[in-house]
């Protein structure tokens, strides 16, 4: 099996962190996100395990909660020992509701309103990331006018290719997304973040993708940002005390795909960062990364129940489920990779089918070319498996559906973390 929270019982159902998935589906109806919170839980220790292996007390993972963003998580992360990285006051919302505390939030976005910078300096949310210069100006002035000294990093892009698809490429020159380096203006940008009376510069940001495979990319990276550390000290004798990496590592989607080794990963990166400081004769800077999908994808599961098979002769078979694009629309998007199960019977006898959604338009694919039992007919239970990350998240209420429930697994129990979208809900905000 994929992972190992994911077993066919003896009967061809299939279990799910320990639950049996055709009972959950009835249970608690579909479209259905399920969630193993033990392997939430076992990601997060990884990283906190690794770090702590690594650094010290030198170093803080954090949860990039864009993966997935609803309280109980921020519960979870926060027993973890995780910071969290928060993109939009909704974030910064939905966290602060959970109680997690403010200080350990690390605000993102390379587009925040004066609105939302107001928001987070009230908040007393520990951290801004900022992304480039207009927010810095008015991070500034928001800073002065709450009497506050902001703790920033600062976003630099180091001109790193790596590797992956192209829209969740994030660290080449020509980016949106932070301050260029090799064209000179990150070092202008740090020069000028040290003008601001309001604002304490304790390090740089940067982050060059997600899905990342290469062995080498991190190294890389970092090999470029102590670089840019060294030059810092050397021209302003600015002493970087803080270097986040960002997020990134891939996770398995098929069973084809590699597993990443992190907590090796992990080792070979602090190796690489202690090294080329201590080469450079600069101190250690506090260590963060950010990771998302490689903390939820693997603890998620989505359940659909078959609503029709149609078999095109000489073209192709459709098994059209009761949930789509609306709460997976990552096929759509990136043309993703997926597993995709009966969840109620195995057989020897399979046919190539489209997981196929409710929505209407003809793009509303999940999966194309799965193999599925050859009768699979309505009322079958699918699993889609690794849905933990950028799922939820991501979803919309396209054809005004209603966005499923998140059910919590546990070892012996479960529970609804997210409850369903009603039809009221949908009209919730029309006048
Ligand atoms: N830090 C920053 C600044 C990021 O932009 C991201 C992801 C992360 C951390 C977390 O990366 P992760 O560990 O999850 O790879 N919607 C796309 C993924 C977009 C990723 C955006 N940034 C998808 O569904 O694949």
């Amino acid at each position: 099996m994929l992972s190992d929270n994911i077993q066919r019982n003896e009967d061809g159902s299939l279990s799910f962190a320990g639950h049996n998935v055709p009972a959950l589906a009835r249970q608690f109806g579909t479209p259905l996100y399920l969630m193993d919170e033990e392997r939430i839980r076992a990601n997060c220790r990884m990283y906190i395990q690794a770090f702590r292996d690594n650094f010290g007390d030198a170093a803080l993972p954090l949860y990039a909660g864009k993966a997935a963003s609803f309280k109980q998580i921020y519960r979870i992360v926060g027993q973890e020992g995780m910071g969290v990285d928060a993109v939009s006051p909704g974030e910064i919302h939905t966290a602060l509701s959970a109680g997690f505390p403010p200080e350990k939030i690390y605000y993102h976005g390379d587009a925040k309103t004066d609105e939302d910078i107001r928001y987070g300096v009230s908040k007393g949310v520990g951290w801004f990331i900022v992304d480039n210069e207009a927010e810095l100006q008015q991070l500034n002035i928001e800073a002065e006018r709450q009497g506050v000294v902001q703790k920033v990093l600062l976003r630099i892009t180091p001109g790193i290719d790596p590797h992956t698809y192209h829209s969740i490429s994030t660290g080449t020159v020509d980016v949106k997304f932070g301050v260029a380096l090799e064209t000179g203006q990150g070092f202008a940008f740090v020069h000028q973040a040290l003008t601001m009376e309001h604002l304490d510069v304790q390090g740089l940001h940067c982050h060059v993708g997600s899905e990342v495979f290469d062995e080498s990319v991190f190294e890389d990276t970092i090999d470029i940002m102590v670089d840019f550390i060294s030059l810092l000290q050397q021209k302003l004798g600015y002493v970087t005390r803080v270097l986040n990496v960002g997020g990134g590592y891939g996770v398995r989607y098929l069973d084809t795909d590699k597993q990443i080794d992190i907590p090796a990963r992990i080792a070979h990166v602090a190796e690489h960062l202690k090294q080329r400081t201590g080469e450079a004769g600069l101190p250690l800077p506090f260590f963060l990364m950010e990771p998302g999908r490689s903390i939820v994808a693997d603890a998620g599961m989505t359940v659909y129940t078959v609503s029709t098979v149609k078999r095109i002769p000489g073209y192709k078979r459709y098994a059209i489920v009761d949930g789509g694009m609306t709460d997976n629309p990552r096929y759509c998007l990136y043309k993703a990779p997926y597993t995709v199960l009966n969840a109620d019977r195995d057989t020897m006898f399979y046919a190539v089918y489209d997981l196929a959604g409710r929505c209407c338009e003809s793009g509303d694919i999940i999966q194309p070319a799965v193999k599925l039992p050859d009768d699979t007919r309505r009322g079958d239970h699918i699993a889609v498996c690794t849905t933990g990350a950028y799922n939820y998240s991501m979803a919309s209420n396209y054809n005004r559906l209603g966005r499923p429930p998140i059910v919590m697994l546990t070892k012996d129990s479960s529970y609804v973390a997210v409850r369903r979208e009603t039809l009221d809900d949908l009209c919730a905000l029309d006048n």
